[in-house]
Order: structure tokens, then C-alpha cells, then sequence
């Protein structure tokens, strides 16, 4: 629903507003304060970029690794990635450690890089392991390359994502393994993607806190003169994901995350229940995006496990896994094709390089230079017609600047979000420092559980509008409950109780 705003006077909102309020006054708010650095700035030595720095984070995808090594930027760290003959996978601080020369036009070794300029080869862990000398200077040469280490950082390859360690080695933390196999089913498959956004990776993350917005941005009434591109808007969510969502916010183990609980009326005898995981710092756990809530449905699992990896303060990329296969997507209306390098199979507007034709199908050797000034794409003005998350977030500014924000309450997550970010890059949130993060995954043999989930509940609209909100309130605050009450279960035994426990709540406000 929208408010349409005709008696400014009956709002009781002050007459005698500051200058900045008054019409016409565009001069009194024309200065662009800073953005936020504690949040944002993620460059070596930065509070947020050390704390980034200790987590687990995919770099790249693997498909991104060829011949030729891959130069990367990675929390502000020009990087080089590559797998050498033996199918180690290196991640080496890009600049030589002898004079500088960028390691992206080395060659890649059975074990290692060679540096281009001077030949000296680098192993995956940064050690020399050749260096060129003259005859009968070996020893010289042998302790020169036990002198000298290239920057190295620990990667793996998981499910077509190359994932990196850039903390300090000895704090290394396990490999959060999320429910033990992030919820696969024996039907369906972890599906890598990476899609790049010109814009800071705060505001990336913001937006999977927004829930809000896809009433707006992916409503199809809003498309200026229907003109609609190749991936549509009818084919997702079939329009229940523009039914304004009524959201519960709740802060999950001790801090660490954020359930985001959004109360959807799908139709007079279904409430669509949703819950998004937020983890700190970065991850994101959606469920089915597709969901029309026509069938009952208890806990459904991950559809999208997304991480928002900065590149530097002003780019990041959304990289992660989309669920691929009758499990999950009980519609049948995900493209397994359109899934990939600058690609995804749903809504116009999720990359920069909207080119209907070539879409899914670049192949990481013949994808053009993405441009950064999203002005300048060739398209640009179907963006306009259409746009998407990539255009309403790159839009934002390179990085945005909180302190002009007017939020209004269904911010509320995001704003929470970042509170939490706060809390854990200040320490004042023990349990969600590296530390705290540590601990609990010990506990939790290093497979978290997480709150994302899926739920179409046979629950009849209230006969008047208060019974209504307080029943659709009501409930997705007790999915929540019951998802913490379950926690210390796994697996099956866990998706069991949580079922028969949403059922009864079902039968309760059926009442
Ligand atoms: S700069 Fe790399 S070997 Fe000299
Ligand atoms: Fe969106």
C-alpha cells in the first residue's frame, strides 16, 4: 500500500520547519557529508577490513581460474589467483616481492608462479622457490630465496567458489559449514555465481536487509511503459513478493545475526511466513525467491547463500551459490544456465552488463570489460525503464552516505544490521568478535544452524484489520522463537520439531 500525501497541515508535523525542510530549498541541503568509515573502509588496517579479514571469504569463482592467473582485488589487496599444474590453488599478494612486478603476468608452474620480469617462482604458500642466478652462485641464490616471501593467503576450492583465509594464519577459523551442507537436498545442487556492484559493500548487504524495496523496484507496475527486457518480472514470486511484507527483526545467536521475518497475506486462507539469515559480517541466507504461496509449505531451505565481498571501498561483488533443483524450487522456474559469471536467473537488473542475448552465455575469457560509469553502458536507458538492484544500489553513491538517510520504519533491519557490525568491530559485543565466532563454532562442530526458511502456513485472514496485524505479527515472531527453541537439534530431528511446532502454532491462531 502507498500513502498518498494531499493535507501536509493535518500530519502535525511542525509548521515551523528548518530551512532544509522548506519547499524550494534544495541550497539548504546541497553539502555531502562523509560517508561512514568505521563501516565502510575495508583497506589493510582498518577496523571493519580486520574484522572481514577474519572469516572465511569466496574470493572468486573457480571457473575464473585459467592459464593465465587472475588479477583480483580483495578487501582492497590487489591479489593474483591461479591453479597451478598440481590443482593447488594460489592467492598471492600481486606485486613481486623482488621489484614489484605484477604476478597477473607470470606464468603459472607445476608447483607456482613465475614472475614475468626476473623468473623467480613463488610456491601457492609465497615461498621462493627458484630463483635465476649465474653459475657457481647457488648458495648466494638459495639464501636469497630463503630471505624473501610473496604475500600468500590460504584458498580451497568449494562447490565451484574459491574461498580465502586474510586474517593472521595463526588465528585461522574453521570453515563455517552452514547445517553441515547448506541445506542440499539429494535433488539439487549448490550453483556458484559471482555478479560485481560498482558501489560499496555495505550498501550491497543493506539491501538484503530491505526487504521492503521489492514492492517497489520489482513490482512490474512500475516499469516505465511495460517496456520489459528478456528476464522478467512475472516469472518470479508470481506476485507475492510485491505484497508488502510486515517484518520482524530479530537479533540471533547472541548477535552474531539478524532474523529478518516478513509476514506476506498471500490470500484469504494463507500467511507466507519468510525468514532471511543475516550473519555477520557479510553472509546472507535467502529462501525460495520464487515462492507463491498456493500450497502449504513448513520450513523450505536456502535458495540463495550470498556472500558481499568488498573489492575495494568503492566496488564489491555479490558472490555465493543459488540452489538449483526440484527441492528447493518446487515451482520449477530456475535457469541453471542463466547462473554464473555475471549472470543470475532472476529479475532485470542484477548486473551491470545487461545484454539479454549474451546473457548466462559469457565465458569468463570473452567477457567485455565491465564499465564502471554505469551512465556510459550501452543500455542505460532500459536500466532506466527497468532498473534493478544494480541500479538502485550503484546509485547510492560509490559509497553511501548514512548521515543524509531519512529512514523510515521499515528500515528498521538494516539499521539494526549495522548497529550489530558496530558492536562486533568495537568489541563491545563479545560474542561476535573473531574470538566469540570461534567459540561458537567449535560448539557447533563448525555447522551453524541458521534461521532461513520457507513457510506457507493455512492461516485465515482475521475478520478486521487489528486481529489481522496482530496474527501476522504473532506468528512470524514465533517462527522465530521456534527456531531458537530448536537450535541446540540438528539435521532432521531439528526440521522435525520445528515442523510439528509450527503446525501447532498454525492450529492456535487458526482458532
Ligand atoms: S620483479 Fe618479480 S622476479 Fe623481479
Ligand atoms: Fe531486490
Amino acid at each position: 500500500m502507498t500513502i498518498k500525501v494531499t493535507n501536509t497541515e493535518s500530519t502535525g508535523v511542525d509548521k515551523d520547519k528548518p530551512d532544509h525542510l522548506k519547499p524550494y530549498s534544495g541550497y539548504h541541503s546541497n553539502k555531502v557529508p562523509a560517508h561512514d568509515p568505521e563501516l565502510t573502509e575495508v583497506g589493510p588496517g582498518t577496523p571493519m577490513g580486520d574484522y572481514m579479514r577474519s572469516f572465511w571469504q569466496p574470493v572468486c569463482m573457480a571457473k575464473e581460474l585459467t592459464d593465465t592467473p587472475t588479477y583480483l582485488k580483495i578487501l582492497g589487496e590487489e591479489l593474483v589467483a591461479f591453479r597451478d599444474g598440481s590443482g593447488k590453488i594460489g592467492l598471492l599478494h600481486a606485486h613481486c616481492c623482488h621489484r614489484g612486478a605484477s604476478l597477473e603476468y607470470g606464468s603459472i608452474q607445476e608447483h607456482g608462479i613465475r614472475c614475468c620480469y626476473h623468473g623467480m617462482v613463488f610456491d601457492v604458500d609465497g615461498s621462493c622457490i627458484e630463483v635465476p642466478f649465474p653459475k657457481g652462485e647457488e648458495k648466494d641464490a638459495e639464501r636469497y630465496a630463503c630471505s624473501i616471501q610473496q604475500g600468500a593467503y590460504k584458498a580451497f576450492e568449494r562447490n565451484g567458489l574459491v574461498f580465502a583465509y586474510m586474517g593472521p594464519p595463526e588465528n585461522e577459523p574453521p570453515f563455517p559449514e552452514w547445517e553441515g551442507n547448506f541445506t542440499v537436498l539429494p535433488t539439487d545442487e549448490l550453483v556458484p555465481y559471482s555478479n560485481f556492484q560498482h558501489c560499496n559493500w555495505l550498501q550491497v548487504q543493506d539491501n538484503a536487509a530491505d526487504n521492503f524495496h521489492p514492492t517497489a523496484l520489482h513490482a512490474a507496475k512500475y516499469v516505465v511503459g511495460g517496456n520489459f527486457q528478456e528476464t522478467t518480472f512475472d516469472e518470479v514470486g508470481a506476485g507475492s513478493m510485491e505484497v508488502a511484507p510486515d517484518m520482524q527483526f530479530i537479533p540471533v545467536h547472541k548477535g552474531k545475526g539478524l532474523a529478518c521475518a516478513g509476514a506476506r497475506r498471500v490470500d484469504k486462507d494463507r500467511l507466507f511466513v519468510r525468514v532471511q539469515h543475516q550473519a555477520l559480517p557479510n553472509l546472507s541466507l535467502h529462501a525460495y525467491t520464487s515462492e507463491d504461496g498456493s500450497k502449504k509449505k513448513l520450513f523450505s531451505r536456502f535458495h540463495i547463500i550470498r556472500w558481499t565481498v568488498p573489492v575495494d571501498d568503492e566496488n564489491s561483488k555479490m558472490i555465493g551459490w543459488r540452489v538449483m533443483g526440484p527441492g528447493i524450487d518446487t515451482r520449477g522456474v530456475g535457469k541453471k544456465e542463466l547462473v554464473g559469471y555475471e549472470s543470475i536467473d532472476f529479475l532485470d537488473g542484477q548486473v551491470a552488463m545487461r545484454r539479454p542475448e549474451r546473457f548466462g552465455k559469457y565465458t569468463i575469457d570473452d567477457m567485455p570489460p565491465i564499465p564502471s560509469d554505469h551512465r556510459a553502458r550501452e543500455n542505460y536507458k532500459d536500466c532506466q525503464y527497468a532498473p534493478g538492484d544494480y541500479e538502485a544500489i550503484i546509485s547510492q553513491r560509490p559509497i553511501a552516505v548514512h548521515a543524509l538517510e531519512n529512514p523510515t520504519r521499515f528500515d528498521a533491519g538494516l539499521y539494526m544490521f549495522r548497529k550489530m557490525l558496530r558492536d562486533a568491530v568495537r568489541g563491545n559485543n563479545p560474542d561476535a568478535t573473531p574470538e566469540g565466532f570461534a567459540k561458537w563454532l567449535e560448539g557447533m562442530n563448525g555447522a551453524p544452524n541458521s534461521y532461513c526458511c520457507g513457510n506457507v502456513l493455512d492461516i485465515p485472514e482475521a475478520e478486521d484489520v487489528d486481529t489481522e496485524v496482530k496474527n501476522r505479527r504473532y506468528v512470524a515472531k514465533q517462527i522465530v522463537s521456534i527456531l531458537t527453541e530448536a537450535d541446540q537439534l540438528k539435521g532432521d530431528e531439528r526440521a522435525d520439531y520445528v515442523k510439528q511446532k509450527m503446525d501447532e502454532l498454525e492450529t492456535s491462531v487458526q482458532r
